[in-house]
């Protein structure tokens, strides 16, 4: 069995994912660091969960597809590098971070990692955006 013709609807699935899991954890840093304790609710821990395994079952589903893999073609491995840079940092930000200081910076590199991770996939290269920003000032 073959799983390409359903490229389009895997790659929504890991996109609305990606979307769902930045947008979820930029609300969650926000409430953690305004000490609103309805966002540290199990249910929304659960479903945090449920979503990054869509993402990631998703994300291992596409590499099937196009037959590109992480360790093999380099944007692949520097996105997956990165996602667990992403979980650390979000780790330390949401739950870990000893004081509002450090949680506050954590949270901060996460997003700016999600953020690169986004333009590392977008352009398929593992220099993403500073590709980009090189070949504008080159
Ligand atoms: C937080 C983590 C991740 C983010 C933010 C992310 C983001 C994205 C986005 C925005 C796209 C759509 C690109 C486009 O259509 O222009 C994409 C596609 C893709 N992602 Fe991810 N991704 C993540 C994790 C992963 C991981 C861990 C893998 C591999 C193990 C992966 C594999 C892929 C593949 C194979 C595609 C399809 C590329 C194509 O169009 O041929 N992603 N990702």
């Amino acid at each position: 069995m073959t799983l390409a013709p359903w490229f389009a609807e895997i790659l929504a699935l890991h996109v609305g994912a990606v979307t769902i899991s930045g947008t979820l954890f930029a609300v969650r840093g926000i409430g953690r660091m305004a000490g609103w304790r309805r966002f540290d609710h199990a249910a929304v821990r659960y479903f945090s969960y449920a979503n990054d395994t869509v993402l990631l079952v998703a994300a291992i589903l596409l590499t099937m597809i196009i037959h590109e893999y992480p360790l093999v073609n380099a944007w692949l491995t520097v996105k997956v590098m990165l996602l667990a840079v992403y979980i650390v940092l979000g780790a330390i930000a949401l739950h870990h971070g000893r004081t509002g200081r450090i949680r506050a910076w954590a949270f901060v590199g996460a997003l700016a990692t999600f953020a690169f991770i986004v333009s590392v996939a977008v352009t398929q290269n593992p220099w993403g955006a500073l590709a980009w920003l090189a070949a504008r000032t080159a």
